[in-house]
């Protein structure tokens, strides 16, 4: 068959989806670029927000039309294994797949010709831990570590749509990191919902960091994502005295009020996550920190707010996703009235995103005249006379100079803005 397929949400689903392509390729299907021309049409779906999921429905129903009358629609991912069935009466597709049934995809769509089906068990190990497919690498690419959270945050659906925690073993992992870097892969991020509790017998997740650092030809290692409350003193320590492992941790803080904080069950305050950003920066010296941010969650006052806007201003970080509080029914945080109206919702979101731009650009405007490492990803895709490729702490940055596809250069910055920095190659004897 001739799958197209579509991608929304995180990183996980990304990485998700390049699994998908490896089994259909192992399995004789091809991949093409256009629903006109496929046989079979894969949606892999986020269910984090109710917007992201409506979006998910409406352009189903879109590429039914497109796509020839014939062909499967498949929807996978977490829309999937939150509708399950529902999904055949909200929508045209043939098939349903949950998070956990990937694997099955070429089998599941062959029979899908036939009759509508549906397939979303979540299972108690990774049912993807002993992949052996041949990969295709970039110079930068995920690998997934665990699945599932157990956090059960009031707000989040991703314990109901990803399931229990469940960690690959090392060795897999270290299987699949050095058949990526064997490939010409250079940056690899470890993914998982709350990569801290990741456990392999004895071996927990700093260990497995120093473990996959020492991959050869690995040049640098980042992780995602980090929830503060498991954040140790080891981890810590790992990042600062590992090489390849980047000075760049997402940690997302969600609220500054330590009252929203205890009601979203964050386990931590702002207290606590100030003294943590503290002996990161301590350690870490040129750390990047990003976060992700929650406002109008059920019950922020004006007050609360403010006290997300001043830890913002507090902290400083290099850049975050900001979002408005969206009901998941099945959480917890879905018993509590959702009493911010919605233009203050925007309101809130509209101002703390400039003042975050603002910060971003300062930030990286101290940057200017300073040499940062880059590693070179090609050619720019707006300009082709340019490269690109970002700094170990994960800015995007535009230059000119030579430098080949895959190479750490030395840039000079001359120009920032919130989202780039722009220089040129340095002459390392200068
Ligand atoms: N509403 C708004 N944002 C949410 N997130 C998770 N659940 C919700 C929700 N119900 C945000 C959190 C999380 C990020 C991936 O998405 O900030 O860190
Ligand atoms: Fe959701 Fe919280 Fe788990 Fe993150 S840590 S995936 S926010 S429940």
């Amino acid at each position: 068959m001739r799958v197209y397929i579509e991608t929304y949400g995180c990183q996980m689903n990304e990485y998700d989806s390049k699994l998908i392509r490896e089994s259909l390729r192992l399995h004789g299907h091809s991949l093409v670029s256009s629903p006109e021309r496929a046989d079979a049409v894969v949606v892999n779906t986020c269910s984090v927000r109710e917007r992201a999921e409506m979006r998910v429905l409406g352009r189903l129903r879109h590429l039914r039309g497109l796509a020839p009358p014939d062909a499967v629609v498949a929807v996978v991912g977490c829309v999937a294994q939150r509708l399950g069935s529902e999904l055949f009466e909200l929508t045209p597709v043939d098939l349903v797949v949950g998070t956990d049934g990937y694997g099955r995809l070429p089998e599941l769509l062959r029979a899908a010709r036939d009759e509508r089906c549906l397939w979303t068990p979540v299972y108690r190990r990774d049912p993807y831990d002993e992949r052996d497919a041949p990969v295709t690498a970039g110079i930068r690419e995920f690998v997934a570590v665990m699945r599932g959270c157990d956090n059960y945050c009031t707000y989040c659906i991703v314990p109901f749509v990803r399931g229990r925690e469940r960690s690959r073993t090392a060795n897999s992992v270290l299987r699949e990191v050095g058949r990526l870097t064997a490939l010409g892969t250079k940056d690899i991020t470890l993914l998982g919902q709350n990569v801290n509790s990741y456990r392999d017998g004895d071996a927990d997740f700093p260990e497995l960091l120093r473990r996959v650092a020492a991959v050869p030809g690995l040049e640098r290692l980042r992780f995602a994502t980090s929830h503060p409350k498991d954040l140790s003193d080891e981890l810590i320590e790992t990042i600062a005295s590992t090489g390849a492992v980047c000075e760049h941790i997402h940690l997302p803080v969600q609220s500054g009020s330590d009252r929203v904080l205890a009601s979203m069950g964050r386990s931590y305050d702002r207290e606590r996550y100030r003294a943590l950003v503290r002996t990161i920066r301590e350690r870490v010296p040129d750390v990047a920190l990003t976060t992700d941010i929650i406002v109008g969650f059920p019950g922020e006052t004006a007050d609360d707010y403010e006290e997300t806007v001043s830890l913002m201003e507090e902290v400083r970080f290099d850049s975050a996703f900001m979002f408005r509080y969206s009901v998941r029914s099945g959480t917890a945080a879905a018993d509590l009235a959702d009493d911010v109206p919605e233009e203050e919702k925007i309101a809130r979101l509209e101002r703390i995103i400039e003042l975050q731009k603002g910060i971003t650009w300062r930030i990286n405007e101290g940057l200017v005249g300073q040499r940062v490492e880059v590693l070179c990803e090609g050619p720019s895709q707006r300009d082709n006379d340019v490269l690109f490729g970002r700094t170990r702490q994960n800015k995007a940055v535009v230059f000119s100079g030579r430098a080949d596809v895959g190479e750490l250069v030395d840039v000079t910055v001359r120009e920032a803005s919130a989202w780039t920095l722009r220089g040129v190659v340095s002459d390392r004897s200068a």
